[in-house]
């Protein structure tokens, strides 16, 4: 049987772990909108056509910023559009996804449906695909300008006196990527996201601004492109944004189940980098991290599967990107949380990719019901009980050996320490395939504390899933092993598995 051993300490710090960690991320995209969070119609709908079922799971997952609305999308949108009386905004085409975009939620309905979901914070892109600096001003204009000018006149006549006061916002989406409309060279996309950050910043200072980063590690243009958009926006913007996604490839579930260790990787990379143009520039500045695309994703079955093409042929909200979660999926989520928390003084804003039906934790059915994935579980945990400050976890874990990450711990763990409530939160991960493994947590500098709760995700078979016809096949066990003796935590995971430990 592996084993590992654990030393925590809640003198020993990474920094606070921000709600902004626990972000999601809501596209114009497939059924994400429009047959996901927004069905008139549906039997739990109400007067705006929200679907209730589906603001209750929200509210369950625990939420915080919402990214909004793309992604690709983003690229090619209008803001205009979205505005206005609903029956006199256009459909028009979405490129990015070659759909047909109806602009039935905007600006103001999803603003609402945070509300609903408990006053999520709105984290807006702006396009500098298609469009520019010009438009990006305009928006802001409309969201943030009390009152007294054509824009911000414009909002309180179409039902909305207050301004929306959006503090963040990104700066176009993946423009290194070149399937993004409006793609640029990283001198270009600098300078522009520069020119259009100095822009808004006349207009409202205090905005916290994220330029793109590389649309993945594998790009061939990683960590030139974080240098580059660098030395051009370093004094214009907060952030510099991550995005990634794995999949279980060829059947390699040993190599998946280690994703976190690129994430680990990625996110030490990017830092590496801002930090030399930070020497380089002679700034006191420190830039963070928006890791604001992250999750599981089989992007290969989407181009093979479910791409929409024809010139004659834009649909409304087609079934796109609609992964099903296995355990083991939601493991592998579990632990990227966990590389997470462990970046928390250089990550400070993260968004799961993405909330309803594309690659997302909760599922809906037409006039049918909603239902949580595997994913659900580790996210809605980790928001809970992530609470006050990471701390640096010692870790001295048996290995394996993998094809794409080398050889990696066994085990996986992250902490956290509220002093405020005295409460210690401890994650793990199992990435043994068929072994319990048994780790034993040195918890002396925590004092006399007890087990509150102990919860695991894991399943004898590691490809199960919540499906439609099996909405609760898989859920969360107690897991019973946890207990504290002479200062010395034991639990045990079972294989492929992912287990939080609430101390207090
Ligand atoms: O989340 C799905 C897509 O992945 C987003 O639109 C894009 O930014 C990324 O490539």
């Amino acid at each position: 049987m592996p084993r590992a051993r654990v030393i925590i300490d809640p003198n020993s710090t990474v920094g606070v772990v921000q709600r902004r960690m626990f972000g999601s991320f809501v596209e114009h995209l497939g059924r994400s909108v429009y047959d996901g969070l927004y069905e008139p119609g549906h039997p739990t709908a109400d007067e705006e056509g929200f679907r209730q079922d589906v603001i209750d799971l929200v509210k369950e997952l625990g939420v915080t910023t919402i990214r909004y609305p793309g992604g690709n999308f983003v690229s090619g949108f209008k803001w205009e559009d979205s505005v206005g009386p609903k029956e006199s905004r256009p459909r028009r085409l979405d490129l990015a996804w070659h759909s047909l975009e109806p602009n039935q939620v905007g600006l103001h309905e999803f603003s609402s449906w945070l509300e609903k979901i408990g006053g999520s914070e709105l984290m807006l892109a702006v396009n500098l695909g298609t469009r520019g600096t010009q438009e990006a001003i305009e928006l802001l204009e409309y969201a943030n300008v009390p009152a007294g000018t054509d824009l911000s006149e414009e909002r309180a006549a179409n039902g909305r006196p207050t301004p929306f006061n959006v503090r963040m916002w990104c700066l176009g989406n993946e423009m290194d990527g070149p399937w993004q409309l409006g793609h640029r060279s990283a001198e270009d996309y600098g300078k522009l996201a520069s020119r259009t950050a100095k822009a808004m910043r006349q207009l409202d200072p205090d905005l916290e601004l994220v330029a793109c980063g590389s649309s993945s590690a594998a790009m061939p243009t990683f960590g030139t492109w974080e240098r580059v958009v660098l030395t051009h926006t370093y004094d214009d913007v907060d952030y510099i944004s991550c995005h990634a996604y794995y999949a279980e490839k060829d059947g390699d579930l040993g190599s998946f189940l280690a994703s976190a260790v690129n994430m680990d990787h990625f996110i030490d990379s990017v830092v590496a980098t801002a930090d030399h143009v930070k020497a380089v520039l002679g700034s006191k500045k420190t830039i963070h991290v928006s890791f604001d695309e992250w999750n599981v994703w089989d992007i290969e079955r989407y181009q093979v599967e479910d791409k929409v093409t024809g010139i004659g042929n834009w649909p409304v909200a087609p079934r796109l990107l609609e992964d099903v979660y296995t355990v083991a999926d939601g493991v592998v989520v579990g632990n990227l949380l966990i590389s997470l928390l462990r970046h928390a003084d250089r990550v400070t804003s993260a968004s799961l990719a993405q909330l309803v039906n594309v690659i997302a934790p909760i599922m809906t059915e037409p006039g049918g019901p909603a239902w949580r994935q595997t994913t659900f579980f580790p996210f809605a945990v980790t928001s809970q009980l992530a609470v006050g400050e990471a701390l640096k976890v010692k870790l001295q874990s048996d290995e394996y050996d993998t094809a794409l990450h080398g050889t990696v711990p066994v085990v996986d763990v992250a902490a956290t320490h509220d002093a405020e409530t005295g409460r210690t939160a401890v994650f793990l991960v199992n990435r043994a395939l068929s072994e319990e493994t048994t780790v034993t947590v040195d918890i002396r500098a925590l004092g006399e504390v007890a087990v509150r709760s102990a919860q695991t995700l894991t399943d004898d078979d590691a490809h199960a899933k919540n499906t439609l016809e099996q909405r609760e096949r898989v859920g969360l066990r107690v897991n019973e092993t946890a207990t504290i003796a002479d200062g010395e935590l034991t639990v045990t995971l079972p294989p492929v598995s992912w287990t939080a430990l609430s101390l207090a």
